[in-house]
């Protein structure tokens, strides 16, 4: 069995052991493949951890940057309470319009909006309107977006906004400082100006499992 192999296993231990699996979430999959969406969502430990962190947060107001076919979107949206909100960011027509699909399939389409778009057209639209700040946000969007991602949500946050973001490990591959490959540039820009803002505290968790090596950034905003 390769490590890969190896991880993927635990995956389904895991998923199974928790019982992390639906058949709502089993749908979603399978319409995002029917419909030609590219497999890159979290995975069902990675979707649960998200819903936990929610839920320790007390979050009414989410904000997600990057929804596919609304695989995470699922998890998060579940964390909130009847009057909680879900702002979506997803800039691919057909990629918005399958998860607008699974989660009406999911009963959460009274909580969950989309805005379909350019990210950092709907967060500058956020900021000059001065939304009211989000409790939990997670990034997961194209990662050379990640720095300027960054900036927006800190000024749609408050001191105990937690902030979450996918993808910053890249099998290692951020350790290259002269890496050409751009998201491997945003990302390693996203690490180091979340490290040294003195507006959060964070740390990045490394993850193995279906999805390969990589890790999330977890932050909070400081009081
Ligand atoms: N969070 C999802 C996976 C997101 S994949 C899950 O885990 O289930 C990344 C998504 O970001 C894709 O759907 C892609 O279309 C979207 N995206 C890429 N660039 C974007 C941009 N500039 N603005 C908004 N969304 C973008
Ligand atoms: C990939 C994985 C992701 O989680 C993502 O958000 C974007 C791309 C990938 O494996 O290519
Ligand atoms: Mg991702």
């Amino acid at each position: 069995m390769t490590s890969h192999e190896r991880w993927a296993e635990v995956d389904r231990y895991v998923s199974d052991l928790f019982g992390l699996s639906s058949p709502t979430l089993a749908k979603t999959l399978r319409r995002s493949r029917e419909q030609g969406l590219p497999e890159i969502e979290i995975s069902y430990p990675q979707g649960q951890f998200l819903y936990l962190l929610s839920k320790a947060a007390g979050a009414r107001r989410i904000l997600e940057i990057g929804t596919l076919g609304g695989f995470s979107t699922i998890f998060l949206a579940r964390a909130l309470p009847e009057d909680g909100l879900l702002y979506a960011l997803e800039l691919d027509a057909k990629h918005a319009a399958v998860a607008r699909e699974n989660i009406a399939t999911a009963g959460l389409d009274t909580v969950v909006r989309i805005l379909e778009g350019e990210a950092d057209t709907s967060l500058a639209m956020m900021i000059t309107e001065a939304w009211d700040p989000f409790d939990l946000v997670f990034i997961d969007a194209d990662k050379t977006g990640y720095p300027s991602y960054l900036e927006a949500v800190l000024q749609l946050s408050r001191p105990g906004t937690v902030i979450v973001a996918d993808n910053v490990v890249r099998s290692g591959a951020v350790l290259d400082p002269d890496s050409n490959d751009g998201d491997v540039r945003g990302v390693r820009e996203f690490n180091a100006l979340l490290a040294a803002d003195p507006r959060v505290r964070g740390t990045i968790l490394q993850t193995v499992g279906t999805k390969g090596h990589d890790g999330f950034a977890i932050a909070v905003v400081a009081e």
